[in-house]
């Protein structure tokens, strides 16, 4: 078995931010931005420039959400997305797609330059590789759409990494950095222009009739236009919920043996191994992402680590793992993220959501079009992202995303309650949903021998949660909400804590 260190990300351990939980909270603004992860602090930034005053409103840290969790490779190369593209929705959208992304690319380039952050933003080639001869046609067209798109791909026939590749897709001038010093750098430009960043409350909710007004524990704010940047959005009524899809993915990162690991950034493209380098402190370090699976869905995620650890010590070089770390990303039914108006009726809500594991060009690009639409300013990719369009083929998703969701909220139930295991009987490190009297209790016994016990049903929609044994959360496997032992929030779309419960 591996020795693998407590999780933490890499990003959050090399980055130390101020602290801005006590800064208070304006009464009005011109825009409230919920969420400062990169689609936030990039809309907020933007904002600022065009002249508005704008309020950023984090329930956590910022950017220690997902965006704080990320591999933080700034590319086009999506996967194999552009073939896709251009056949589900045609030529031209995958071309608009590309420039979009493409745009925040260098948006990130240049800024970074013009504004002197120290993000270590680096250019480096990006690889989508198979081992597999049956995966060699389908990333040949991939080049040719991604080409056709406007991109620099091509087709090459092997790669610089430690696998045996039989083909790959090649994009040039692609580039990777420290997402974390990139956002908090953005944070301080914010700051020093006159915007407010306030961390640590949650917004509770938004009211659009009669003016826009946030909602939190701690009085509202009233904003001309309000921006939902809280990767899942926490507000139910663009039923996002019925069209996300949250895939959690695990990460390991340490020093790697000599110079094994070259400078491009990797992609497997049927296990989905991600492999990129990154210079900490004058050492090279190896930051390899994989072993996807479903958030909240019963698997033993101490175990997922270990294998990625096997892999990225055999394909990657790296001898020692130093951090660890997860996160979801969101996946949105037709693979494009939702950008712009939060539902068909609103006027003053927007929101930004659906990177589908690449938001950092996405959340950047989400930002820049957000900027624009808040200000009436036209941009050429809002059709595409608008999140209220409708195709036959998301409508058939939906289906089936709801049919998984239901499998989670009617089978786990069933099974929890056939199963009542008194909690006294749980053993140190033991985690159980189980019945208590008339309710089912999510109860966790710490290796000091005390009981966490919390009710089992997320605040969100009331889906069954279940142990995360590597984080020791629980996490919902319906829409990805995540909940510390003592009930409280880590992730939304639930805004309110599972209830401590008392053991009988
Ligand atoms: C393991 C992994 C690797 C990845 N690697 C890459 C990569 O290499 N390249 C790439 O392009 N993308 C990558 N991605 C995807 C990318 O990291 C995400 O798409 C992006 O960070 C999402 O940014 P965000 O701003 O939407 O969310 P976040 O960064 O999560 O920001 C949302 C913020 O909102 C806050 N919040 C939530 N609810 C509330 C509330 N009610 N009130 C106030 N605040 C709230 C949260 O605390 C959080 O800080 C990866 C994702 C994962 C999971
Ligand atoms: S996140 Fe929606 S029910 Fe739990």
């Amino acid at each position: 078995m591996t020795e693998l260190p407590d999780t933490r990300s890499l990003w959050l351990d090399t980055a130390p931010a101020p602290d801005r939980t006590g800064t208070p909270l304006p009464r009005e603004v011109d825009v409230a931005i919920l969420g400062g992860g990169i689609a936030g602090l990039t809309t907020a930034y933007r904002l600022m420039k065009a002249g508005r005053s704008v309020l950023v409103l984090e329930a956590g840290r910022l950017a220690a959400g997902v965006s704080g969790h990320t591999t933080a490779k700034i590319s086009t190369q999506h996967g194999l997305k552009y073939a896709t593209l251009a056949k589900t929705k045609g030529t031209d959208a995958a071309a608009t797609y590309a420039h979009s992304q493409a745009s925040a690319l260098e948006w990130i380039a240049a800024t970074t330059a013009e504004l002197g952050i120290e993000c270590g933003f680096t250019r480096a080639e990006s690889f989508v590789y198979t081992t597999k001869p049956e995966t060699v046609e389908s990333l040949e067209r991939e080049a040719e759409a991604a080409a056709e798109a406007g991109l620099p791909a091509t087709y090459v026939t092997g790669v610089d990494l430690d696998v045996s590749a039989l083909g790959a897709v090649k994009f040039t001038a692609q580039a990777h950095f420290h997402p974390r010093k990139w956002l908090l750098g953005l944070a301080e430009e914010i700051e020093r222009a006159g915007g407010t960043i306030v961390e640590g409350i949650r917004a509770e909710g938004v009211d659009e009739l009669g003016g826009t007004l946030v909602r939190t524990s701690v009085g509202d704010v009233r904003a001309s236009e309000v921006v939902v940047t809280t990767h899942y959005p926490m507000l139910d009524r663009g039923l996002f919920f019925a069209r996300l899809d949250p895939v959690r993915d695990l990460v390991v990162a340490g020093p790697v043996e000599g110079n094994r690991l070259p400078d491009g950034m990797f992609l497997d493209a049927d296990t989905h191994h991600s492999v990129r380098a990154y210079l900490n402190d004058g050492v090279r370090y190896g930051v390899v992402g994989g072993e996807h699976y479903r958030v909240g869905a019963s698997v033993d995620v101490e175990s997922r680590y270990e294998l990625l650890a096997i892999w990225a010590a055999r394909n990657a070089g790296l001898h020692r793992v130093t951090h660890r770390w997860s996160a979801h990303d969101l996946s949105t039914l037709d693979n494009v993220p939702y950008v712009g108006r939060y539902h068909p009726a609103s006027r003053h809500l927007w929101v930004a959501t659906g990177f589908g594991q690449w938001g950092m060009t996405g959340g950047t690009a989400a930002g820049l079009l957000l900027a624009d639409l808040v200000t009436g300013k036209d941009n050429p990719s809002a059709s595409l992202y608008d999140p209220n369009r409708f195709d036959l083929r998301s409508a058939i998703s939906t289906v089936e995303n709801n049919a998984t969701v239901a499998k989670f909220l009617i089978g786990d139930h069933f099974s929890a309650l056939r199963q009542p295991a008194p909690l006294e009987e749980l053993t140190p490190g033991e985690a159980k949903v189980t019945r208590v009297g008339g309710e089912l209790v999510a109860a966790y016994r710490d290796p000091e021998g005390e009981l966490h016990a919390v009710g089992a049903h997320c605040t969100h929609l009331g889906c069954l949660v279940a142990f995360n044994n590597a984080e020791k959360t629980w996490d919902c496997p319906c829409h990805g909400s995540r909940f510390a032992l003592d009930g409280s929030v880590l992730q939304g779309p639930a805004v309110r804590s599972l209830p401590k419960k008392r053991e009988r």
